[in-house]
């Protein structure tokens, strides 16, 4: 087994090692903790210590995973897949790293599984009207971290989480190899940040349209300087903002909550 992969259970590293040569720059280093607070924390203080871009951290659990918007992200031991990766990128790329990584990790799980899934702005994975993977950027100066939470089997999820959650072997009806699902998103997120880095960046927010088709057209909602507002989402900008119809005016969302009537 190649060193990368030294520190990692059967699970992950068979799959790693047969994926090695399409993993890119996320081949060299892959850290695994069994529980974690969050892997976010964990690679943030590795970049900070100036870890190479590329490094990936997985955890089995995590006991404070994050969500986008100060949530919390359900970690149960062994029932997802909890990763975060330290990126560089440029002032440029870093704008659609997250809407890349969405569309990467659609890619990644119809690889692995065959599952189709599609992507809700600005980069929740969704299935058959529930929320199957989430993505969370964290940005300092210096890089980006990327955390990705991918639900791969039903677990005990608090009543909340439960309602609006799906995973995918609930989704599939059978089990699933998780360390094949890594393999595959991690090769995919390599393939589309390459693409983001190489400036082909029409091909990712075309996947993303595509990936976003059946959001499309539905009335969102959002709160703006203490106001609520509505209208149509039409389309994501080129980079990666929610364009929305509100009467005769289109305008662009770029950050923040929307909900998705
Ligand atoms: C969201 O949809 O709100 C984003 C969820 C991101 C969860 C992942 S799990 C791995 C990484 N570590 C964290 O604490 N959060 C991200």
């Amino acid at each position: 087994m190649t060193a990368a992969f030294t520190s990692l259970p059967e699970e992950f590293a068979s799959p790693l090692t047969l994926a090695q040569e399409r993993l890119g720059l996320f081949a060299h280093r892959v850290l695994w903790y069994a529980e974690v607070g969050s892997t976010n924390d964990i690679a943030g203080t590795f970049a900070e210590k100036g870890a190479d871009e590329g490094l990936v951290v997985v955890a089995d659990r995590q006991t404070a995973g994050r969500g986008r918007l100060g949530r919390s992200w359900a970690s149960p031991s062994g029932a997802g897949i909890y990763v975060s990766l330290v990126l560089r990128p440029s002032a440029t790329a870093a704008r659609l790293v997250t809407i890349a990584a969405g569309v990467a990790v659609t890619d990644g799980i119809a690889a692995a599984t065959g599952l189709s899934t599609h992507v809700k702005w600005p980069n929740d994975v969704h299935v058959s009207g529930r929320k199957l993977a989430g993505i969370l950027a964290e940005g300092a100066a210096s890089h980006v971290v990327l955390g990705i939470g991918i639900n791969v089997q039903p677990a005990a999820y608090p009543p909340d989480v439960a309602a609006r959650a799906t995973s995918i072997e609930a989704e599939l009806g059978r089990p699933v190899d998780r360390g094949l699902v890594l393999a595959e998103c991690l090769a995919a997120v390599a393939s589309r940040y390459g693409d983001l880095r190489e400036n082909r960046t029409a091909s990712i927010v075309d996947a993303w349209r595509m990936r976003a088709a059946p959001m499309l057209g539905r009335r969102v909602e959002w709160e703006s300087a203490g106001e609520r507002h509505t209208g149509l989402a039409e389309n994501i900008d080129d980079d990666g903002s929610l364009i929305v119809r509100v009467g005769g005016h289109t305008l662009r969302i770029r950050s923040g909550e929307v909900r998705w009537l």
